[in-house]
């Protein structure tokens, strides 16, 4: 039977929507008469207004927010990668698919995993990616597991991801900022498919007992999942497939260099070990006789999770930058390492506590309630020092938690005076921290009524 329209109803839903387009529509633009020179100041100053990576320290922790070096970005503008199409037949884009291949090589040379999938966007992507992995592995051998395990310090994006792949999640808490071995053991059964574990994990505290962990979570039939967030700790150092993680995500845009502040495009690889690589996404790029091609033929994978092959030209970055870092990647972590270790003990003589107290890899966590400060004032007050605020109140399981990455990336120098800029924050009057910050172009914003009356329209706005 053919639909009837019923003209009442459209013509009253048409008159609605002029009735909208009437309350935002402008009669006349206000276009100011300015000079050249006028405008290039406003829009100049405005482009000043800015931070990121580029303009200054930016401690936000579990981010990596390294500086991306400028090369880079030439190499992804190259006009013989830009003006491939991914439809291209596979005969004339050997060049990227090379690149492909090689950068799944360096990934699993630097994790120590068999294979990986670069189709992932994100980080919470290649989670969703992983866990999909392991719930196809458990349904092939006929297996129903139904559980995912995460530690109360996992990112919010574990449980979220276990979730959205159909599993429960189970959260264990942590003692002495790391697994509770005896949690671990009290949860894990013929029921757990997965452990998820970020390590060094989100206090910055490398997890010391990863080996009986992994132990533990084999001796059920479960698998290890690494998040890769805070690779930038370990390496060259160490890896996860080494420690005896089964599936690992990287997050190529912090690790290897792809500036994504604001959202940009990330890339989150997913890595596995040899007996789960045929359920790893369609297509793979495989090498024969020196020629490359995609390979479809893959009856246990999980299809595709992504349009074409990825963000291309973050994996491209990343490829460069592996090359260009070489056997020096050890270096990137040992900084990184240093960095925060000594930013860490400044802090602390400054009076900020720091939660199980000992050697932290490339990130930390302090708290200000020892102090009876907010760490959000804290927060805000730092960009009146002209610096980008750490991240604040993750990980959930630290009160008044700023957590802080300062990257292979910063000097001497600029951690001294960040933590000279904390050390005069901590001593000003509470009011000053209240209504900081002073100097921003947006001024303290009222957290409350944003969360419980959003704008989400110009028109309400006008309104508001
Ligand atoms: C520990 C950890 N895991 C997972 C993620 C998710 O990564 P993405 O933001 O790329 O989705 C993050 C992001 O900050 C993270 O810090």
């Amino acid at each position: 039977m053919m639909a009837r329209y019923d003209e009442k109803l459209l013509i009253e839903i048409e008159e609605r929507e002029e009735e909208k387009i009437e309350g935002i529509e402008r009669k006349e633009l206000k276009i100011p008469n300015l000079a050249e020179r006028e405008v290039i100041r406003h829009f100049i100053h405005l482009s000043q207004m800015n931070y990121g990576v580029d303009t200054g320290f930016y401690p936000l922790g579990s981010c990596t927010m390294k500086y991306n070096p400028k090369i880079l970005e030439k190499i992804a503008r190259n006009e013989k990668i830009n003006y491939v199409h991914p439809l291209q037949n596979e005969k004339n884009i050997q060049g990227c698919l090379e690149i492909i291949h090689k950068l799944e090589k360096m990934l699993c040379e630097i994790t120590g995993m068999d294979a990986f999938t670069l189709q992932p966007c994100a980080g919470a992507h290649g989670e969703l990616t992983g866990l999909l992995i392991a719930r196809a592995y458990f349904e092939k051998k006929g297996e129903r597991r139904k559980e995912v395990i995460v530690p109360d310090s996992a990112h919010g994006t574990n449980p979220a991801s276990a979730k959205m792949a159909g599993f429960d999640v189970i959260e264990i808490p942590s003692k002495q900022g790391m697994v509770d071995m005896e949690a671990l053991r009290s949860v894990l059964s013929d029921d757990t498919a997965v452990f998820m574990l970020t390590n060094p994990n989100t206090l910055g505290i490398f997890e010391k007992n990863i080996v009986e962990i992994a132990r533990e979570v084999k001796k059920k039939g479960a698998l290890l999942y690494y998040d890769g967030a805070n690779l930038n700790a370990i390496m060259g150092i160490t890896k996860p497939g080494a420690m005896g993680f089964d599936i690992v995500h990287l997050n190529l845009h912090k690790t290897f260099a792809t500036p994504h502040g604001g959202g940009g495009p990330g890339s989150g690889p997913v890595g596995v070990k040899s007996f789960l690589e045929r359920f790893l996404p369609v297509p793979r790029v495989r090498e024969k006789n020196g020629k490359y091609f995609f390979d479809y033929e893959m009856p246990d994978s999980i299809g595709k999770v992504s349009y074409f092959y990825g963000n291309f030209s973050v994996l491209l970055k990343a490829y460069a930058y592996i090359i260009m870092k070489g056997k020096k990647l050890e270096e990137v972590s040992k900084k990184a390492v240093l960095n925060s270790n000594y930013l860490m003990e400044k802090l602390r003589k400054a009076g900020l506590e720091v939660p199980f107290y000992g050697r932290r890899m490339h990130e930390f966590v302090v708290s200000t309630k020892n102090l009876n400060i907010r760490a959000m004032d804290v927060a805000k007050r730092l960009l009146d020092y002209g610096f980008h605020p750490p991240t604040i109140y993750f990980p959930l399981i630290v009160e008044e938690a700023m957590m802080i990455e300062p990257t292979e990336d910063a000097t001497k120098e600029t951690l001294d005076n960040f933590s000279n800029a904390i050390e005069k924050i901590i001593k000003e009057p509470a009011e000053i921290l209240k209504n900081a910050p002073q100097n921003m172009p947006v001024k303290r914003v009222d957290e409350a009524k944003i969360a419980k009356k959003m704008i989400l329209s110009w028109k309400d706005l006008k309104k508001s």
